[in-house]
């Protein structure tokens, strides 16, 4: 007999008929009552042995974390909160699991200790909600971009180019670190490395994605991306995935557009699509914000903040115009911001992004021209000499979630800027050929997913959105 996925079961009019279960034990009471999940919903489906129907030795193998595969007759439930349940005409142990020994007992464990067994906390209610909801956004990314006619690109994750200057990178060699070969100078050789040349994991797809918007017109790219800073937050990883649109014949403006509709198109996608995962994520973070100090809890829960950035428009505000909100503000004026806001130029902290967001608008914001000493060399040049056509989209919670501007399509101002920012021009041979050949105005952004992931679960720290966070000191499994 094939099995049915407990989703579907759950679904199903019971009728009586016979069918096969198979999952994990999540609880067994009295001798009696089994609660099985199959990680295909957060939902358990309640399989119920008759009293002496089964081997004491078999009964005592039945225990939290063993698998079993359950046939059975599927009848109406007259327990509450379940309408169907499994009356179990066999039972097998597929994996037996000693409750001794098992680390995930049915009670409630630390995010921080599950972190430490990450092959099993997938075991867990909150990590089978994340990450079913991780899949469901990952392909509703996909959709929204299909639905515009935009085309997916497999931009490189071993990389020649350095140039970016997103964040430190890390060095793929197959150079023997003890005995790497020298030239006459004594430096290390990469003219023997495995690509004949110094090659790093890829910090973003940008680069390469312009070179196809450039040529197909609406392009994405969704991969992993790898930046070695040693940033110990609860926003950063070293090994991220992130969604990077470029669009031809795109101006500020239009970039702008779709970062605000592909965000809410995402988080309505995840009210549509995950409302048993939400419901219980929700509650979850409830539960959390409770043991926070009162001045710390957010106003809002999480499916109420979902679904106000579904239907509230993004505050769009100038850097400018940002820098003056804070200069005033409350907490600068009486010291409370640990950098204090004094002049134009400056960059902004993740307190002040906050402060925008959480505290005077109340609503996610769109900063946009900054200064351009602050932000990238490919950002295009405002006619104000000072500033580029830069935008970063905050969120409450996050702070940054997207960053992303119109890039310089003018040869000459490109060719000045990499200089002014000493650039290896030669790197950038490739980059530079787009403005020589056929140049086009474009832009384009970078969502960070694990930055998405953080809002629409609720989840706090951005090592318990993602399989198996990589961070500073950290790369078991
Ligand atoms: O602002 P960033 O560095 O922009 C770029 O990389 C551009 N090339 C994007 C583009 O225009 N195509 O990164 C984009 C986003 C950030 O807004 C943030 O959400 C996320 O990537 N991000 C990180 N997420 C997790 N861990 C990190 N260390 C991250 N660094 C950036
Ligand atoms: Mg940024």
């Amino acid at each position: 007999m094939k099995r049915t996925k407990i989703k579907a079961l759950l679904a199903t009019e019971p009728t009586g008929q016979t069918v096969l279960a198979q999952g994990w034990v999540r609880t067994f009471r009295n001798n009696q009552f089994i609660a099985l999940n199959d990680g295909s919903t957060i939902n358990n489906i309640q399989a119920v042995v008759t009293l002496n129907s089964l081997d004491d030795t078999i009964l005592k193998r039945i225990t939290t974390g063993a698998c079993l595969s359950i046939t059975g007759e599927l009848i109406p439930s007259p327990a509450k909160g379940q309408s169907v349940e499994l009356k179990v005409t066999a039972l097998e142990i597929l994996g037996d699991s000693d409750a001794e020994k098992f680390p995930l007992q049915p009670k409630k464990h630390s995010l921080e200790f599950l972190r430490e067994i990450a092959h099993l906390r997938s075991r867990t209610n909150t990590f089978g909600a994340v990450m079913r909801m991780r899949h469901a956004m990952a392909f509703a990314v996909h959709q929204f971009f299909h639905e515009r006619g935009f085309f997916y690109i497999h931009t490189p994750i071993v990389t020649g180019s350095d140039a970016e200057g997103a964040g430190a990178m890390f060095r793929v060699t197959t150079l023997d670190a003890n005995k790497p070969p020298r030239d006459e100078q004594g430096n290390v050789n990469f003219k023997e490395d495995f690509f004949g040349r110094e090659t790093n994991l890829t910090v973003s797809g940008q680069l390469e994605g312009e070179t196809y918007a450039l040529a197909l017109g609406d392009i994405y790219t969704f991969g992993p991306t790898f930046r070695a800073e040693n940033s110990n937050t609860t926003r950063h990883l070293a090994e991220f995935w992130m969604i990077e649109p470029e669009m031809a014949f795109f101006d500020l403006q239009d970039n702008m557009q779709l970062a605000e509709e592909f965000l809410q198109y995402l988080v309505r996608y995840a009210l549509q699509h995950c409302a048993d995962d939400l419901e219980f994520l929700h509650k979850r973070a409830q539960e959390e914000e409770a043991t926070k100090p009162q001045e710390q809890r957010s106003e809002l829960g999480l499916l109420d903040r979902l679904r106000f950035v579904a239907d509230n428009d993004f505050q769009r505000l100038s850097y400018t115009e940002a820098i003056d909100i804070l200069k005033n503000s409350n907490p600068n004026k009486k010291k409370k911001f640990q950098y204090l806001v004094e002049e134009w130029g400056v960059d902004l902290q993740s307190e002040h992004e906050r402060f925008l967001v959480e505290k005077h608008f109340k609503k996610p914001v769109i900063l946009y021209n900054y200064p351009k000493d602050i932000k990238a060399f490919y950002m295009r040049q405002n006619e104000d000499g000072k500033t580029v056509a830069a935008m970063d989209v905050l969120f409450p919670g996050i702070g940054e979630i997207i960053g992303g501007s119109q890039r310089e399509e003018r040869y000459e101002r490109l060719l000045n800027r990499i200089h002014e920012m000493h650039l290896p021009e030669k790197d950038l041979w490739w980059y530079l050929d787009l403005r020589k050949f056929g140049s086009a105005p474009h832009a384009g952004f970078g969502l960070g997913f694990e930055r998405l992931m953080l809002f629409v679960t609720g989840m706090t720290n951005i090592r318990d959105v993602i399989a198996y966070p990589r961070y500073p000191g950290n790369a078991e499994f």
